[in-house]
């Protein structure tokens, strides 16, 4: 591993070694709920600040000066790789992300472009070394990408989907089409993630945020092989996160797809979710994002319980099961940190 302080607590327990407490970083941890980066928000548009090396270094770091996480996440989108794969995307105010032309036959799906990564995405490559840089070895950085699935059904449906008809419609009517367009997202992904890890990345989560709307038979049948196909792609010298939401029926096959960690959301037991998984992965989760909206006694207890589920077993990463809500208190940010460090050092101590 490049440049790696190995006695760092995230980096440990992404490798099932025992820390001296449990570290945490959050999904989402820069953005909307810091009032430093509605500031920005003001003057540039998320693509503009998503292109732009020094604004998505500077917004990577706003969370890091003030909470104290153990990882940092670098500021882009599951989306971005898809504009040089010849999709055109727009994220439209109050909307979220557009795709005006969607993927839906094995015509288009022959047009996408397998992207290069350094030469098509420049500006995320030049973000990540400019972050390395700020960060000095101080904690990591992780990189990320969406998942084949979740990216099919963004392209598919043109936007963000209730029932995913039209991407299950392809599934089970068009097999063919849908394999070819896994496969080619997969190398697709397969290039980004280890294209970050050359810029510097010390860690890469894989966001399937949106597979949880799956069946365990169509997961095995239609996703599992062609996750497992990124999975194996990605240069593993550094830890690789698996993290899905309404996964409590996918666990099993999310994990042999691969992952040194699987990341839960809050609708399963974290506790029970491990047992079933298995110990020899590591775990990522599971605070429901909404506590945090709650009094820090409420936030305190629930962390608590997480920590307790959890039972002081090396390999548990905190984190919220899904991303900060925009209305979130930073200060209640802040005491959930200094809660998990806390409270997890003191049943180290107990062991
Ligand atoms: O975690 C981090 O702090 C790193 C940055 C990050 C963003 N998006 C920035 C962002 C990460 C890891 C993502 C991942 C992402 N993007 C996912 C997977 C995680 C998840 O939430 O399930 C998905 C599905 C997307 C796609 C996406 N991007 C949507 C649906 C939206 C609009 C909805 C929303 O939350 O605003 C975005 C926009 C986006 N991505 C914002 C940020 C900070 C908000 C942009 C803004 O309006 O300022």
């Amino acid at each position: 591993m490049a440049n790696l302080d190995q006695n760092n607590p995230f980096l440990m327990a992404c490798q099932r070694k025992t820390t001296s407490y449990t570290p945490i970083w959050l999904m989402r941890q820069a953005g909307r709920y810091m009032k430093e980066y509605r500031a920005l928000r003001k003057k540039y548009s998320f693509l503009e600040m998503c292109k732009n090396p020094q604004l998505a270094a500077e917004v990577t770091l706003q969370p890091i000066h003030q909470i104290r996480v153990d990882a940092a996440i670098i500021f882009a989108d599951i989306l971005l790789p898809l504009e040089p794969m010849g999709i055109e995307l727009e994220f439209a105010k109050d909307e979220g992300p557009v795709f005006h032309h969607p993927i839906r036959e094995m015509k288009q799906i022959e047009k996408l472009r397998i992207i290069d990564p350094e030469g098509d995405l420049p500006f995320l490559m030049e973000a990540i070394r400019l972050v390395r840089k700020e960060l000095d070895g101080k904690i990591p950085l992780l990189g990320f990408s969406g998942a084949p699935f979740t990216l099919a059904s963004y392209i598919i449906e043109g936007g963000h989907s209730k029932n995913y008809i039209l991407t299950k419609g392809m599934m089970y009517q068009n097999p063919q089409a849908w394999d070819r367009l896994m496969e080619k997202l997969s190398e697709v992904l397969i290039r980004y993630l280890n294209a970050q890890i050359r810029s510097g990345v010390q860690a890469v989560q894989l966001f399937d945020s949106w597979v949880g709307c799956l069946s365990p038979t169509d997961y095995e049948r239609y996703v599992l092989p062609h996750s497992k196909r990124v999975i194996d792609g990605v240069d593993r010298t550094v830890p690789l996160i698996h993290f899905g939401t309404t996964t409590s029926t996918l666990l099993e096959g999310m994990k042999k797809a691969g992952g040194d960690v699987i990341g839960v959301d809050w609708r399963v037991d974290l506790g029970e979710a491990w047992s079933r998984i298995g110990y020899d992965v590591a775990i990522q989760g599971n605070l429901d994002p909404v506590v945090l909206l709650s009094s820090i006694d409420v936030i305190k207890e629930e962390a608590k319980r997480i920590l307790d589920r959890a039972g002081n077993r090396p390999g548990h990463i905190f984190n919220l099961g899904h991303g900060i809500l925009p209305d979130t208190p930073v200060e209640n940010v802040v005491a959930l940190v200094d809660m998990v460090h806390e409270y997890s050092s003191r049943l180290r101590a107990k062991g």
